[in-house]
């Protein structure tokens, strides 16, 4: 008879009752019943594989899957009572089931042990996870791709050090976030085969000596295959850490993509005009239309970054095998996970919604000298050598700035006084139009270059989502 009056499910050696203080520290049931789902599935494949192993009867295994089938319906309509004597995710729903089924539910945990049940739970809660993020994340990319379609004529500065540096393609710009999406992608799918072993069958850490399948189980839960080494599936949160890592980056990319619209987005800027929608107004200052969506997302990033740190502490210290540190990765996936997908869905819903101000992205270009470079290649062309005709290019820039004319618009007899190669064919080198034009190459910012970059982009997610 259990002297631990408090936990029923491990209290036979203990000879006093946990503290209560303890009690309420050591649980992580408020926070790992995100994962009743997962406990569910994998309870059920365990009973399913003891059955066909012939360590529990046909009957047992079928009192055992309607009980957790009703723990299931009971936890969807909200009426199931989570209680933190019961600890975690896995006893409160072991216990149910020894309430709704009697001495048989006993025997699910046979074979078994919370250690590779939670291994195995994070992992499948991680794997519908990362399905769902790569899904607004390719909603995203689908948005960006199409922005990019729309606006492959569309002029804009291209910078360096924020200064205008040359004319490109908007499309261009679009596509250039899309390859940086398109790798968190890859990373993201890396991340989720890398993680698709199955821990059940490990046990506590040794295996057990019930007569397992453990490649039944992997396979009911359509993971690829069981871990290789019992040790290792139930101590290793690596996944974990890889998935923070990857998410860190993509939120990086989110962050540094949200300071770009925070910048277009500026009353001194004008590039782009985000929807009233995803803007806040201030309480104080009329006027004001603030681009909250990114703001956040750029401050959001921070957290996932905190979380990365989080897990590699975690994990750094620790002897093989299990130990109780690692209730602490869920938490930080938890977060990390919300924080991605709503910051890609908060994207995803706000990128088609961008309106693009022709306009002035024109008129920044034009008024940036951004077609000085393509002065020097012109020269260089007539035989000056590319140092000279930089010197040269240079004298032109100043004087432009010093009458605030562009290149484009001096008279032909002014341009002659810096070099007298200069003919009235330059200025279809000065349009910034036809600079960008002149970009026509595999990767280029020529409209032409970016239509193909559009279709080789659509062609790459469609075979990725019919993986
Ligand atoms: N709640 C625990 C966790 O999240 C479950 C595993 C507990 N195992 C144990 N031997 N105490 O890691």
């Amino acid at each position: 008879m259990s002297q631990n009056a408090s936990n029923a499910l491990w209290g036979g050696r203990f000879s006093e009752s946990t503290d209560a203080f303890v009690q309420a520290f050591t649980a992580s049931v408020e926070f790992d019943k995100r994962m009743a789902d997962q406990d569910i599935r994998g309870s059920k494949a365990h009973a399913t594989m003891l059955a066909t192993q012939g360590v529990l009867t046909e009957s047992e295994r079928d009192a055992i899957l309607g009980g957790l089938d009703q723990i299931a319906s009971e936890i969807a309509a909200g009426t199931f009572t989570w209680s933190i004597a019961r600890e975690d995710v896995h006893m409160n729903i072991e216990a149910r089931l020894i309430e709704l089924i009697g001495e048989t539910g006993k025997k699910l945990h046979t074979g078994r042990s919370r250690n590779d049940q939670v291994a195995t739970d994070i992992r499948l809660w991680l794997r519908d996870t990362l399905d769902a993020i790569r899904e607004e994340l390719a909603r995203l990319q689908t948005g960006l791709i199409d922005l990019a379609e729309r606006e492959a004529d569309t002029v804009m500065p291209g910078f360096t050090h924020l200064q205008a540096a040359q004319p490109i393609s908007f499309g261009h710009h679009m596509l250039a976030w899309n390859e940086m999406l398109q790798r968190d992608q890859e990373r993201l799918a890396q991340c989720r085969a890398r993680l698709n072993e199955c821990p059940l069958g490990a046990a506590a850490l040794a295996g057990t000596s019930y007569p397992l399948d453990r490649h039944l189980s992997a396979s009911l839960l359509g993971f690829s295959k069981p871990t290789e080494n019992s040790l290792d599936s139930v101590s290793d949160r690596d996944f974990a850490i890889e998935f923070a890592s990857v998410a860190s980056i993509a939120m990086m990319h989110l962050s540094r993509f949200s300071e770009e619209l925070v910048n277009w987005n500026s009353t001194a800027w004008q590039f782009v005009d985000l929807p009233d929608r995803f803007c806040t107004g201030s309480s104080i200052m009329p006027q004001k239309k603030n681009p909250d969506v990114p703001e956040l997302v750029r401050g959001k990033s921070g957290r996932v970054f905190g979380h990365l740190m989080s897990l590699l502490t975690l994990m750094k210290g620790q002897p093989l095998a299990y130990n109780k540190d690692n209730q602490e990765d869920k938490e930080p996936i938890f977060d990390t996970a919300d924080t991605l997908r709503q910051s890609l869905r908060a994207f995803a819903d706000m990128v088609p919604a961008i309106s693009v101000n022709r306009a002035a992205l024109k008129a920044a270009a034009v008024n940036g000298f951004s077609t000085a470079t393509d002065l020097a290649d012109y020269l260089v062309r007539k035989g000056i050598p590319f140092r000279d005709a930089h010197e040269i290019v240079g004298q032109a820039v100043a004087h432009g700035v010093a009458t605030q004319t562009d290149l484009a618009a001096m008279p032909l007899p002014t341009l002659q006084t810096f070099s007298p190669v200069i003919d009235a064919d330059v200025y279809a080198v000065l349009t910034v139009e036809g600079s960008m034009a002149s970009r026509d190459h595999f990767g280029g910012t020529a409209p032409n270059q970016v239509r193909a970059a559009i279709t080789r982009a659509r062609a790459r997610l469609a075979a990725q989502a019919a993986q």
